[in-house]
């Protein structure tokens, strides 16, 4: 499995670091949809789904924490621990988020709306989406 991760242009100067994000440019969709997560309590693990179309970039914008990806036949984990870097989780992907630090907060940037519906959250039927591909 290829993990896809950005290291996005860091514009600093003496007054400090800025990271700019344009759709299509720095992110490969159109952005239609930002959320994050933060305040997460010691040892808790989400996500615990994969999406039928939504793709996302994870950015770590504040502490560290980590992403297992699961392509159905591979796993890879992946940490997230500056906040220029994202990480593309593409459709079909399943992920859980883990080992937040206190500080953590992780921005989510995704290419469609919330959709419940675009949701898989069984692993099995998971795996027999990837079996059909
Ligand atoms: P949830 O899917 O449990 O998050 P995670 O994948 O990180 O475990 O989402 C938590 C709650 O937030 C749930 O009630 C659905 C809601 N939610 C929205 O309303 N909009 C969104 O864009 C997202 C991601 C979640």
């Amino acid at each position: 499995m290829q993990v896809v991760k950005y290291a996005f242009q860091q514009h600093g100067d003496a007054r400090g670091q800025l990271v700019a994000l344009e759709e299509l440019r720095d992110i490969p969709f159109e952005i239609k949809r930002v959320y994050y997560v933060y305040d997460t309590s010691v040892g808790v693990r989400r996500g615990f789904h994969s999406h039928r179309t939504l793709q996302q970039i994870l950015i770590c914008i504040h502490g560290s924490c980590k992403v297992l990806l699961d392509n159905g036949k591979e796993k890879k984990i992946v940490s997230l621990e500056k906040p220029y870097e994202g990480l593309y989780v593409p459709q079909n992907m399943w992920r859980e988020m883990y080992d937040f630090t206190p500080d953590a907060v992780l921005m989510v940037l995704a290419s469609e709306y919330y959709a419940e519906g675009d949701y898989i959250r069984d692993y099995e039927e998971f795996l027999k989406t990837c079996a059909g591909e």
